[in-house]
């Protein structure tokens, strides 16, 4: 479908219709599973060590976040028809991996930050070395998470878990997030280049949202070029979504984003606001979100026309305002 034509199919769908039915079962999975997995073991062996990590873990993944990364996957799974069950497994094994990267990034040996989605922070609360092990604990968890075994009803396909498991793991480690960290802690205070700056964000954001997309579809039987419409999709929204990051710790106030607002500044961070600036960050945003939407209709060029969630969330993702 013509780009021009994506306008009025977005209009027949409303996002807070479709996301508040996603979050409803993403809440409510993440609540049962945080619950189940972290409750029990310290049930079982009656410590108040378990009993007390199992505390943080909850905390730091419920109640708080926008849920961007399972509501991509949700979304892309059901543009490609993919199974239910496996997609909200990946939904919520991504939004675990993303709790333990802010606790672990607001920890004092990182950025230090007492806030987090209006809440103190999990060190804050709980104490460093819980919070460290809540963020392991949470890692751990969404592996699990992938692979559920045949006693559980929602038992899927062990290639697609295999498959799940290894997006997951790539987009999370030294090829993804933790690299991106690394890079990031090693930058605070140097002027990287436009490149070097894309390369830092790419690996510590974009790496999950895009594996967010790609897991969604895996879910699915897609096509090659479909598969390669949705890498590009969740490249553009996976850059978005970082840029706006660095847009609003500049330009938003603590009480809108329930984090520390200024920090990047504070901390002499490489941004894009810092090598850029604001007008040319808000304009590049908008770019990325036009490349994101055109990769969608390369998809529904593809045959596949279920891509108004995708859409609406690649808009909203980049003209959010925390
Ligand atoms: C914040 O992510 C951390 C970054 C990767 C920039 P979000 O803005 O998605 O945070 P929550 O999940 O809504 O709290
Ligand atoms: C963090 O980036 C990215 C992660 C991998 C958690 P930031 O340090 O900019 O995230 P915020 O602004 O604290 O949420
Ligand atoms: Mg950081
Ligand atoms: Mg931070
Ligand atoms: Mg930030």
């Amino acid at each position: 479908m013509p780009l021009t034509d994506a306008p009025e199919k977005l209009s027949l769908f409303r996002l807070e219709d479709w996301s508040a039915q996603q979050l409803a079962q993403i809440e409510q999975a993440l609540n049962c599973w945080v619950a189940v997995a972290a409750d029990a073991s310290a049930a079982a062996t009656q410590s108040v060590g378990l009993a007390s990590l199992s505390q943080a873990m909850r905390y730091a993944v419920l109640d708080g976040g926008k849920r961007l990364r399972p509501l991509l996957v949700l979304a892309a799974c059901e543009a490609v028809n993919g199974n239910s069950h496996a997609g909200l497994r990946a939904a919520c094994a991504v939004e675990l991996i993303h709790a333990y990267s802010l606790v672990h990034d607001d920890m004092p040996c990182m950025d230090n930050d007492v806030l987090r989605r209006g809440k103190p922070t999990v060190h804050v609360k709980f104490g460093e070395a819980q919070a460290l092990l809540a963020g392991d604990a949470l890692q751990a968890l969404a592996f699990e998470f992938l692979t559920p075994d045949d006693a559980q009803p929602d038992v899927f396909d062990v290639a697609i878990q295999a498959r799940l498991c290894r997006m997951l793991a790539q987009a999370a480690g030294h090829q993804g997030m933790a690299g991106g960290q690394a890079i990031d802690l090693a930058s605070v205070g140097l002027r990287l280049t436009a490149v070097q700056l894309h390369e830092m964000h790419r690996l510590k954001t974009g790496a999950l949202l895009q594996a967010s997309v790609m897991m969604g579809a895996s879910c699915g039987a897609a096509s090659l070029p479909v598969q390669a419409a949705l890498r590009d999709y969740g490249e553009a929204v996976g850059l978005a979504f970082q840029v706006v990051d660095d847009i609003l710790d500049a330009t938003a106030d603590s009480a809108t984003l329930g984090k520390t607002a200024g920090k990047d500044a504070a901390q002499d961070k490489p941004t894009f606001v810092s090598l850029m600036g604001l007008a040319a960050s808000r304009s590049y945003a908008q770019e990325l979100l036009a490349r994101a939407l055109a990769s969608l209709d390369t998809v529904q060029a593809c045959g596949l026309d279920n891509t108004a969630a995708l859409r609406a969330l690649a808009d909203m993702l980049v003209n959010r305002h925390h």
